[in-house]
């Protein structure tokens, strides 16, 4: 997989860069539906739910996560089930954004509450398989030694073109981050932003980088792990005006559309900081991580001002 990397001099110059400076790497381009990062993790969880004779594959995330509509995606594009355990906060859920998608590819779901989510899916697994099944199942976002080697390869599609570029991405549960910084070799070439998705990354993910290096032969990446927490404190989803801002300028400066949990969060964290001039003076490659089916949900009504119908 390579994907298109794209100069955007005009987001560039309104955000305080140079023309020249400001790239996007399309990975909302990568297929499976809507696109994003989960395709490159799910080539390497799904060859080996393959090997492993697999008929369902099983994962987990937040009602409205990419990451399960890509597994499903993936599941079907190869003749799989997939079953899905969604975490709610009780509410129910409207039938729109992943969730449409969810149900045209036939996913079967079991609800649990999000700090339930990995017990739910043990056991979930745990009864296809009394049921006769073979299931194999995918962490929450993918995240493993294993599903971040998709990053790797993207990190080197991104130095074969610009050897000295900084990227920037969204930090869910920080498996693509992991592999750019496994992939680029050095912890300060990327620039993650926290989006809050799951607590205890600090925790996990230096182990899941270096299971990464080791399986691949690399070296150990230098630095250490040190995502921006800046919007941290904002809970995961919630709308605010500087991600309503960022993903308006980058729409009429590019005609690339982000969303409104991730690559928008990243994008406003970005600019912040561009504006604060605190990017390195190399070119910067923003992540496009794909995302868009969150941003046709109601939670993000109040941020578009159609005029009524008549
Ligand atoms: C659109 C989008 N961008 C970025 C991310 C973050 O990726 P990761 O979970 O690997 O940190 C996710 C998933 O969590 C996502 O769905």
């Amino acid at each position: 997989m390579n994907t298109p990397l794209t100069r955007v001099d005009r987001l560039a110059t309104a955000i305080g860069l140079k023309r020249g400076q400001l790239w996007v790497k399309r990975d909302d381009l990568t297929g499976l539906t809507a696109g994003g990062n989960k395709a490159r993790k799910l080539e390497y969880l799904v060859a080996e739910a393959l090997e492993q004779r697999a008929d369902v594959l099983v994962t987990t995330g937040a009602a409205q996560s990419n990451h399960v509509r890509a597994t499903a995606a993936a599941a079907r594009t190869v003749g799989l089930d997939c079953v899905a355990v969604l975490s709610t906060l009780g509410a129910q859920h409207e039938p729109e954004g992943n969730l449409v998608l969810d149900d045209l590819f036939d996913v079967s779901v079991v609800w649990t509450g999000p700090a339930e989510r990995e017990q739910t899916l043990a056991e979930t697994a745990a009864a296809l398989a009394g049921a006769g099944r073979s299931p194999y199942a995918i962490p929450l976002g993918g995240t493993n030694a294993l599903g971040a080697r998709g990053y790797v390869h993207a990190a080197e599609e991104v130095a074969a073109v610009l050897p000295d570029a900084v990227v920037a991405c969204a930090v869910g549960t920080g498996g693509t981050a992991a592999g750019l910084i496994v992939g680029l070799g050095d912890h300060d070439r990327v620039l993650g932003i926290d989006v809050a998705a799951v607590p205890g990354l600090d925790e996990r993910i230096p182990d899941v980088i270096a299971g990464c290096a080791a399986a691949m032969e690399l070296p150990a990446p230098r630095g250490d792990w040190h995502p921006d927490t800046r919007y941290s404190h904002i809970p995961y989803g919630q709308p605010f005006d500087a991600v309503a801002d960022a993903i308006r300028i980058t729409a009429k400066t590019t005609g690339l559309v982000l969303d409104p949990v991730y690559t928008g969060r990243a994008m406003a964290g970005l600019i912040e900081r561009a504006r604060a001039g605190e990017l390195p003076d190399a070119p910067i490659v923003f992540l496009h991580s794909g995302g868009l089916p969150a941003l046709f949900t109601a939670r993000y009504r109040d941020w578009f001002s159609l005029p009524a119908a008549l």
